[in-house]
């Protein structure tokens, strides 16, 4: 029998600043009774908490539109069917969509996605078989043009993204050096995503500290970046750019409150004649096929492995959001829901 009613997490106010707790609120909302033709109706039991999250929540100019006031959390989400108007779909199916913060929704067929549970994880395909995955893969091939004998960095190393592009670049035969918060991690790079180094960039009380240990770790200098980051990250890594240098710009988490990001080496954009390309992943649906089958059998055959921080219940979602803005989280971060 199916439920009669379910929770939900929706955006109760806009964060000034970090994000707050209070930025949210759960509801106790009535389950459909009577589904459209077309729609399905899905249990979640997986959702996907992301940094783009935190863009959506404020009012400010991007690439997409704010998340309203009091309507669910966005956010990507694997379930299994409970009840279906499409022919597509049946009770018991696997699929992830898009129903946001919440323990049960409803989207039209078109908008989900069938996935095989039993040889990959459920959770997986919010992660290194998911969006994160391929936009790891979308920078590392179709940006960097990663070839063997580069050297390549990668910032917020450990984290979902970061923890692909590097085994991915490491396959195509480069050198590859994390920066990432913290010694835990940075062992975690190096002793089990087999990285060939990791700067832990909260060791260094200086920008010039922070420089001075990634020249150590990039002695033939940088030649591609895959940066996650912004600021005195960034920065650091700016000035180590070798001469045509590419640059594939994913994110600048360190700015996402609001912070300034001052950026004191961009001459070296200049001398060192660099690309920069910065991308959104969900703009460029032509590859996401190629991408998934290729990150899909490298999981399978275990040629990438993947971590996942898990926080458990509908409730626990803000905190875990919170942790994965300072950092708390190693790996995916997801919420298990009951
Ligand atoms: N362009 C796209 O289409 C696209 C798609 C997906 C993700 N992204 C971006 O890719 C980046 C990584 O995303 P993800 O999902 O893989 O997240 P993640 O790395 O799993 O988690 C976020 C990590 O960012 C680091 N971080 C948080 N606050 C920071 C700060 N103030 N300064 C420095 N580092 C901070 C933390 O790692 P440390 O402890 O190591 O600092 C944290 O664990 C984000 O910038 C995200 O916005 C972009």
């Amino acid at each position: 029998m199916i439920q009669a009613t379910y929770q939900r997490i929706v955006l109760a106010s806009r964060p000034r600043g970090s994000v707050t707790a209070d930025n949210f609120r759960l509801e106790t909302v009535s389950t459909p009774t009577l589904l459209e033709p077309q729609q399905v109706l899905v249990r979640n039991q997986f959702l996907s908490l992301d940094p783009y999250m935190r863009g959506r929540m404020s009012l400010v100019k991007s690439y997409a539109q704010p998340q309203e006031l009091n309507d669910t959390m966005i956010g990507a989400t694997a379930g299994v069917v409970v009840q279906s108007s499409h022919a597509d779909f049946n009770p018991g199916d696997s699929v992830t969509g898009m129903l946001g913060w919440s323990e049960m929704g409803v989207a039209p067929g078109e908008q989900l996605r069938k996935v095989d549970a039993r040889q990959i994880p459920l959770s997986a395909y919010l992660g290194i078989v998911g969006m994160p995955g391929v936009t790891a893969w979308y920078g590392v091939n179709q940006i960097l043009q990663a070839k063997a004998g580069q050297t390549l960095v990668v910032s917020a190393a450990s984290g979902a993204v970061g923890s692909v592009v590097g085994q991915l670049a490491r396959l195509l035969g480069c050198r590859v050096v994390g920066i990432a918060g913290g010694e835990q991690k940075c062992r975690y790079v190096v002793e089990q995503l087999g990285f060939d180094a990791c700067v832990d960039y909260k060791k260094y009380a200086t920008p010039e500290e922070l420089l001075a240990a990634l020249t150590a770790a990039t002695p033939a200098g940088i030649d591609l970046l895959f940066e996650n980051v912004g600021g005195n990250v960034l920065d650091a890594s700016l000035a180590q750019l070798n001469a045509f240098a590419r640059i594939a710009l994913c994110g600048m988490i360190s700015g996402y409150n609001g912070q300034p990001q001052p950026l004191k080496n961009t001459n070296r954009l200049l001398t060192m004649r660099v690309m920069l390309q910065g991308f959104i992943v969900t703009e460029h649906p032509d590859i996401w096929p190629q991408a998934l089958s290729e990150l899909a059998a490298l999981v399978a055959g275990k040629q990438v492995i993947y971590h996942e921080t898990i926080a458990d219940g509908l409730a626990a979602a803000p905190a875990a959001f919170m942790g994965l803005l300072s950092g708390q989280n190693l790996g995916k971060q997801l919420v298990k829901l009951n």
